[in-house]
């Protein structure tokens, strides 16, 4: 039941606000600026022991891993890293006792991902999951571990379920940051900024019109590239990989960095950039990215707190806490990704070659 939408996918980008919800729901402790997590199994004790994590997913899972890897390390201060999970398996990787595994996987069945987790609890680690479906297989051999509450995702290609795995991680580095050195003040600040997520989704989520016009004009594109810096970094890997998956478009993510390292050769008026550029730190830098490619006649497309002078067009998303204004920056940019598709005359829902989950190798 598609509940008044034409596709799976516009309905699961439109069901957001709720899923947010539903991930945040139960699990906030005001009293101690922190929030609780009833399946994972590891007691404060276990978790100031913790030297490092790793975080393993495919896909979208991997991408959203790769944001929670930033916000563990920023809110915990435990360095972190993502990596694809299949690569993991077949490089013989070294296994450390004071290493903590996280496996993240929508379906809780992909195989290269359970395959990670077996080899690696065979080997004597410990493993959590971050899984949406529950008592999926990954949850099943996982340790302990947070649930998703996505609800469930019928597209193809992955939506809410994104959005709800990079909360679930921001509430696991929330939980480990207070068992660590992140204040209360700043525990407080960062369950303001969850509690206002599902709100300023609303929002993103009413600019569709304006999003659609934009999605139709560049539909045209061979080609896009997607940059970012740091946390937009995997915000612009997502969106790169969800325009491919439905458009068929070619597009790659770098980070905004790296442009003047090769990719800066491929900019020209026919290859349209697409900037994730958030009010932060980082901004002053990220603007001088978008004045190279504009120096080089390409056209940009920002998504940005406030309007971008070098951009062509800028999509205007609310400010939340540093930390979490990833969250919000790669929801217009589902919603591009799709209006592109539909524009082109795709079959979103059921995108060419592609499978929902992946239980093979
Ligand atoms: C992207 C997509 C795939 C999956 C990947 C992992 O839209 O759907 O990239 O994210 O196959 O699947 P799960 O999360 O079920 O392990």
């Amino acid at each position: 039941d598609m509940g008044g939408h034409d596709t799976y996918m516009h309905k699961e980008i439109s069901e957001q606000p709720d899923a947010v919800d539903r991930v945040l729901r139960g699990r906030i402790d005001d009293r101690f600026s922190t929030v609780h997590l009833g399946g994972l199994n590891l007691d404060p004790r276990e978790a100031r022991t913790i030297r490092r994590i790793k975080i393993l997913g495919c896909g979208t899972s991997y991408h959203a891993g790769l944001i929670g890897a930033g916000l563990i390390e920023s809110m915990a201060r435990i360095p972190a890293d993502a990596e694809p999970a299949s690569e993991f398996r077949y490089r013989n990787p070294v296994v450390d006792p004071d290493t903590l595994y996280i496996a993240v996987s929508q379906s809780g069945e992909t195989y290269d991902v359970l395959a990670a987790v077996q080899e690696l609890k065979r080997k004597g680690a410990r493993v959590l999951g971050v899984v949406n479906v529950v008592g999926s297989a990954i949850a099943r051999e996982a340790d302990g571990g947070v649930y998703v509450h996505a609800g469930p995702e019928v597209c193809v290609v992955s939506t809410k379920c994104f959005t709800n795995t990079v909360v679930a991680f921001a509430l696991l580095a929330l939980h480990l940051g207070r068992i660590r050195d992140l204040s209360v003040t700043d525990g407080k600040r960062i369950i303001e900024g969850l509690r206002k997520l599902p709100e300023q989704i609303g929002e993103i989520l009413q600019n569709e019109d304006e999003i659609k016009k934009l999605a139709e004009e560049y539909a045209g594109a061979q080609s896009m590239m997607f940059i970012g810096r740091v946390r937009g970094y995997p915000v612009a890997l997502e969106a790169s990989l969800k325009l491919k998956e439905i458009s068929y478009i070619h597009a790659e993510a770098y980070p905004a960095s790296e442009l003047k390292h090769g990719p800066l050769a491929l900019i020209e008026p026919a290859l349209p950039t697409v900037a994730i550029v958030p009010d932060d730190d980082l901004l002053e830098k990220n603007r001088a990215a978008l004045e190279e490619i504009k120096a080089r006649s390409g056209r940009i497309l920002a998504v940005a707190h406030q309007p971008q002078e070098k951009a062509d067009h800028t999509i205007v998303v609310p400010k939340n806490e540093d930390e979490l204004d990833a969250i919000l920056m790669g929801i217009p940019l589902q919603l591009f990704a799709y209006h592109t598709a539909l524009a082109m005359g795709r079959d979103i829902d059921k995108p060419r070659n592609l499978a929902k989950s992946v239980t093979v190798e």
